[in-house]
């Protein structure tokens, strides 16, 4: 496994991190969870990026237990406030109450003193910007965050956020948007931002939700047990991909992989490492397989030639329009 710095902080990450979205507390049980957490360990993954609103909280109390007993040095454990927690108009959003308050429970799942990098998981335009980012420097200067980072906010949005985070001396070293091989919004208007404001991308569904590994196949039922297949909300989140004319171009894309010796999962998660304003990317897993399967990704270098096919066979299926940001 290599690491890279988060953006341009003295904090090292696994680069390829594993996130526990939509897996634990819900598709998965827990001992299957757990064996994922197990076999990102024994692959040299360090990086654990979760929520408090996964599986309604469940999720981060799967990966406490899982991490339960492991050198907390040796780990970065990355969570995030804003979305609903709770029914009460303080459950959710940017607000002081709901930030400190959710870090608090959010520590507790995950039996832990501090956690490396809380993030804001969108931008809330109802709280004024200075104070969640007091909130977020007083969670800093308590030590119960070490670094603060972003999620999907739109170039604009991390301008102002940096600059209030320089005035707070709060180290804001990181966004996390959307970003694959067809989702390239953030190219054009957040990464050179990022680049100047020493922001690092934390990059989610880099394989696109599993559609980049090839296993979904034109015309025909989904694999069971596959996200595609999870009436727990995997199904519905993942529909937007499971397209004919998607699913055609990823076959297109698995001879371009297998000349490089590589899985179609590990070509898509080589590619986003190509772009050297990533720090990480975030990986899921229902089995430890895919584990083993992901990280193999790591240090492979994809020539021009190779990017140029990979454009070549996805064409106009690419988004890259900044307006698609998910703020
Ligand atoms: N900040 C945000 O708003 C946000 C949003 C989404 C995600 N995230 C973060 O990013 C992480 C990853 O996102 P994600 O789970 O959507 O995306 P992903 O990594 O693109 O897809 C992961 C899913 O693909 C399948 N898979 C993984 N490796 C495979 C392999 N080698 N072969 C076959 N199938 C494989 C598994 O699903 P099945 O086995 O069920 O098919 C797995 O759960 C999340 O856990 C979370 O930490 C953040």
């Amino acid at each position: 496994m290599e690491f890279r710095r988060l953006g341009n902080s003295g904090l090292s990450i696994s680069e390829i991190a594993y996130g526990n979205w939509l897996t634990h507390g819900s598709q998965v049980e827990e001992d299957a969870a757990h064996a994922c957490v197990r076999a990102a360990l024994d692959a040299g993954i360090t990086t654990f990026d979760t929520a408090d609103v996964y599986a309604r909280t469940r999720a981060e109390s799967v990966l406490g237990r899982a991490l339960a007993g492991q050198r907390r040095e040796g780990l970065e454990i990355f969570t995030k406030v804003y979305f609903p927690t709770g029914e009460g108009p303080n459950d959710r959003g940017l607000g002081r109450k709901h930030i400190i308050e959710s870090c608090n429970a959010s520590l507790r799942r995950l039996q832990t003193d501090y956690v490396d990098l809380y993030q804001a998981h969108r931008f809330d335009p109802s709280v004024p910007l200075e104070e969640t980012m007091t909130a977020f420097a007083d969670l800093v200067r308590q030590g119960k965050a070490l670094y603060i980072g972003v999620s999907e906010w739109t170039a604009e949005q991390l301008t102002r956020g940096a600059e209030l985070a320089r005035e707070l001396s709060v180290p804001l070293i990181s966004n996390q948007p959307e970003y694959s091989m067809l989702w390239r919004v953030i190219e054009s208007q957040v990464v050179p931002v990022s680049e100047r404001e020493g922001i690092g991308q934390i990059v989610f569904s880099p394989i696109a939700q599993g559609v980049l590994t090839g296993k979904y196949l034109p015309g025909q039922q989904p694999p069971a047990g596959s996200r595609a297949t999870d009436e727990g909300g995997g199904a519905k989140m993942i529909s937007r991909w499971m397209r004919d004319d998607v699913l055609s171009a990823v076959q297109r894309l698995q001879p371009v992989a297998s000349d490089l010796g590589l899985s179609t999962a590990q070509l898509a998660i080589a590619w986003v490492l190509q772009n050297p304003n990533v720090s990480a990317a975030i990986v899921g897993a229902s089995r430890p397989e895919q584990v083993a399967d992901n990280v193999a990704a790591s240090g492979v270098e994809l020539g021009a030639d190779v990017l140029d096919r990979i454009d070549e066979v996805l064409g106009d299926l690419v988004t890259a329009d900044p307006r698609e940001t998910r703020s």
